[in-house]
């Protein structure tokens, strides 16, 4: 059974609503590669703007302005240093390596942050034996550490750190405006630390496609260059973008919601002796939790469940995810935790 409403799976999951469908079926359209999108034009400026920075490059996905912003930092021989629990780590195919030759330090950080101790000495001596340590990269939220927050004073302290060392600075925060709604610190007080920043409007936003890499005017035309190299660059793009722009207008502050309906999952989910948090809080729109090996695996819990409707992803053998997004309600929440207590007061499944 297939309900929408119970996707937990990813806030990748929801449909582009009837109001924003109207804004694509009107959106004014021009050849992208030409730079003659007025919709496209519009939504780089508006993004850009929202972030406090020059410029921006739409793009078809977060992996893709990830890709473009670890070849746009680097050298050839260049190394990046990053959370070791970051995305583009786990889940974009070391794009970086494979795409642009480019090596990574990973580095563990508490609950996915990074700590200004453990990057001491990490800077490579400029030695023709190493490669050039040129970029770090942060994430804001950290998906693999549950939607966290990367606290406002640790990212001021990293990036003090990473400049002193000549380092360029990224941030993939395909969910920043998850941060911003959750902490009430604005968009350009975290990206004014960053030179790039990869902004996805395709995950709590609610658009059915598309992101966005931002900052300096020269960095982005650059950008443009990378962009249609790898096969990103559209043409009449307008009618997308459009999605992005209404989202942009209308589902930001909406994200509150999402945060409540997580806290509210989480809250249940504490209640319930057969699962386990992985965190002790969190902090936006994503709940991590393991379940009792007792009972049975994560991909057996989420089988289970999903043969009653909703749907969370295993991540891992004992660990599940659950995404909130605007088309899961309070009242969808409601329905998930009361199936997910009978599934797992049915028992362990048959194998
Ligand atoms: C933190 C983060 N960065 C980048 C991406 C990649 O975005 P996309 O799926 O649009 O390629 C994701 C996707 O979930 C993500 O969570």
């Amino acid at each position: 059974m297939f309900d929408h409403h119970l996707d937990f799976r990813s806030d990748t999951a929801a449909w582009p609503s009837a109001a924003m469908r109207a804004a694509m079926a009107e959106a004014p359209v021009g050849d992208d590669v030409f730079g003659e999108d007025p919709t496209v034009n519009r939504l780089q400026e508006r993004i850009a703007e929202k972030l406090g920075k020059e410029a921006a490059v739409y793009v078809p996905s977060g992996s893709m302005a990830n890709a473009i912003a670890a070849r746009l930092h680097c050298d050839r021989d260049g190394e990046i240093l990053m959370e070791a629990g970051s995305h583009v780590f786990h889940y974009e195919q070391a794009s970086y390596a494979q795409l642009s030759g480019l090596a990574v330090r990973a580095v563990e950080g508490r609950e996915g942050v990074l700590e200004r101790a453990r990057l001491e000495g990490l800077v490579r001596p400029d030695n023709t034996h190493f490669s050039r340590t040129q970029l770090l990269w942060l994430e804001n939220t950290h998906n693999r550490a549950g939607g966290k927050v990367l606290p406002y004073d640790t990212l001021v302290d990293l990036c003090d750190w990473a400049r002193e060392r000549g380092l360029a600075i990224h941030m993939d925060g395909a969910r920043l405006f998850n941060a911003v709604v959750a902490t009430g610190v604005e968009a350009p007080k975290w990206t004014r630390h960053v030179d790039t920043v990869t902004v996805c409007f395709s995950k709590g936003l609610g658009a059915p496609i598309g992101s966005a890499l931002v900052g300096t005017r020269e960095a982005m035309a650059e950008a443009r260059r990378h962009r249609k190299l790898l096969g990103g660059a559209m043409r009449q793009a307008g009618v997308i973008a459009a999605a992005a722009l209404y989202a942009l207008e209308n589902n930001v502050e909406r994200l509150a919601e999402d945060h409540a309906n997580a806290r509210r999952l989480a809250d249940a989910i504490r209640s319930m002796p057969r699962l386990r948090l992985t965190a002790e809080a969190f902090d936006t729109n994503l709940v991590f939790f393991d379940v009792d090996p007792a009972w049975g695996t994560a991909a057996e819990l989420s089988a289970a469940l999903a043969e009653r409707g909703p749907r969370m992803s295993p991540v891992g053998p004992r660990t599940l995810r659950a995404a909130l997004h605007l088309d899961i309600r309070a009242d969808d929440v409601g329905r998930a935790i009361t199936i997910l207590r009978e599934v797992l007061d049915q028992g362990r499944p048959c194998r």
